[in-house]
């Protein structure tokens, strides 16, 4: 008990009327009756001035005191309130995630996102691992360890986009952003020894640009090292993996003999297909289209990936998922795939809860919005 009553009546009545507040709209009426312009408190500390000399300075020193307990128990209420409100709104406000969606139509996953799921899940079932390397590439990686070293001629093959080196003047140490993802092979041997099987699914860059060639595209790499492994290895495994792709049984192929500097000896696969002014037919007909580059890993490239060629063989193979993508799903030009252009993605793209599995149907085409 203080000296003064109507400082211990007023503190008492401050004290408990915060005690009654039960809810934030409550306890904020309580601070301003108290400690508002006109509040109780307040009015307290008026008397202040009225008071003679002598009984200012306890009278003072008291109400400073009753108003910081007023205040600490204000703060602590507060807090209670707060808290017991948050738990009230978590309660009441539950999201039920078995609800419907609103519009299963918004979004739409790209025709590359589709084709690479596609992919991935094909190899995936065939026991692939995904190996993945930088979009920034040195030329060791993208050319000279793929048995293309400087004024190699099959470098003019591909239009590079060259990234100046920072720390140095010399053409020869300037990066690239990749041309193609068989740097992946060099940077996946670095890691590790054969057994290999990965495929090496990304982005590419070359300066192009027309209906069937944009500056960034999309690759996959595949990349098998182990003993004995032949051209029947390559021949089967690239079959099962078109028919799987274009779920065609008796998809027609044939591999036409070709020339890249990272194989020996290399191929082109074809499907066969049958073309007309306005379609084109995947599987009947006597056209052939070329789908992808592969070989045999020639021995200076496993030699510079630190594998032994004597003991060692393997077989390489790069595909566009750009051009399976207009393939398969029949879409003319492929500078629209970056246009982003939402009336395009809506006609062309799948459903995001359309997944792609060997067991659950690849391109179930009733999940794409037509
Ligand atoms: N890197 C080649 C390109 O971009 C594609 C390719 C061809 C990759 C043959 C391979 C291969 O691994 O064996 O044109």
């Amino acid at each position: 008990m203080g000296k003064f009553e109507n400082i211990d009546t007023m503190l008492h009545q401050a004290l408990q009327a915060i005690e009654q507040a039960n809810d934030s709209a409550a306890i904020e009426n309580a601070r301003i009756t108290i400690l508002g312009k006109s509040g109780s408190f307040t009015q307290l500390g008026k008397i202040l001035g009225t008071l003679p000399i002598e009984q200012k300075k306890d009278f003072g020193a008291e109400l400073n005191i009753a108003k910081k307990q007023i205040e600490d128990k204000l703060g602590a209420k507060k807090e209670i309130l707060a808290e017991q409100e948050l738990n009230t709104k978590l309660a009441k406000e539950t999201l039920d995630v078995t609800l419907p969606i609103r519009d299963e139509h918004q979004g739409r996953i790209h025709p590359v996102s589709k084709i690479y799921e596609e992919v991935v899940a094909i190899f995936g079932q065939m026991g692939f691992d995904i190996a993945e390397g930088p979009d920034i590439e040195d030329q060791f990686h993208n050319f000279n360890a793929l048995n293309m070293p400087a004024n190699h001629p099959a470098r003019q093959m591909q239009d590079t986009f060259y990234i100046k080196n920072p720390d140095s003047d010399n053409f020869d140490d300037s990066y690239v952003i990749r041309t193609h993802t068989s740097g992946i092979q060099i940077r996946t041997m670095e890691k590790q020894q054969p057994p290999i099987r990965i495929i090496a699914p990304g982005r590419t860059y070359r300066s192009d640009w027309d209906a069937t060639h944009t500056p960034m595209f999309h690759q996959v790499e595949g990349l098998v090292i182990d003993k004995n492994i032949t051209m029947a290895h390559l021949k089967g495994c690239l079959y099962d993996f078109m028919k799987a792709f274009f779920e065609l049984d008796d998809l027609p192929v044939r591999y036409r003999p070709s020339y890249f500097p990272f194989t020996e000896p290399s191929a082109e696969m074809d499907i066969g297909c049958l073309k007309t002014k306005t379609e084109l037919k995947i599987g009947a007909g006597t056209d052939w289209l070329e789908v992808l580059g592969c070989g045999m890993v020639h021995p200076n490239v496993l030699r510079a990936g630190g594998i032994n060629p004597d003991e060692y063989q393997g077989f390489a193979f790069g595909l566009g998922i750009d051009r399976l993508a207009m393939l398969k799903y029949g879409i003319p030009d492929l500078r629209t795939f970056f246009e982003s252009d939402t009336r395009w993605l809506k006609h062309y793209g799948f459903t995001p809860l359309d997944f792609s599995s060997m067991t659950g149907g690849l391109s179930n085409t009733g999940g794409q919005a037509r």
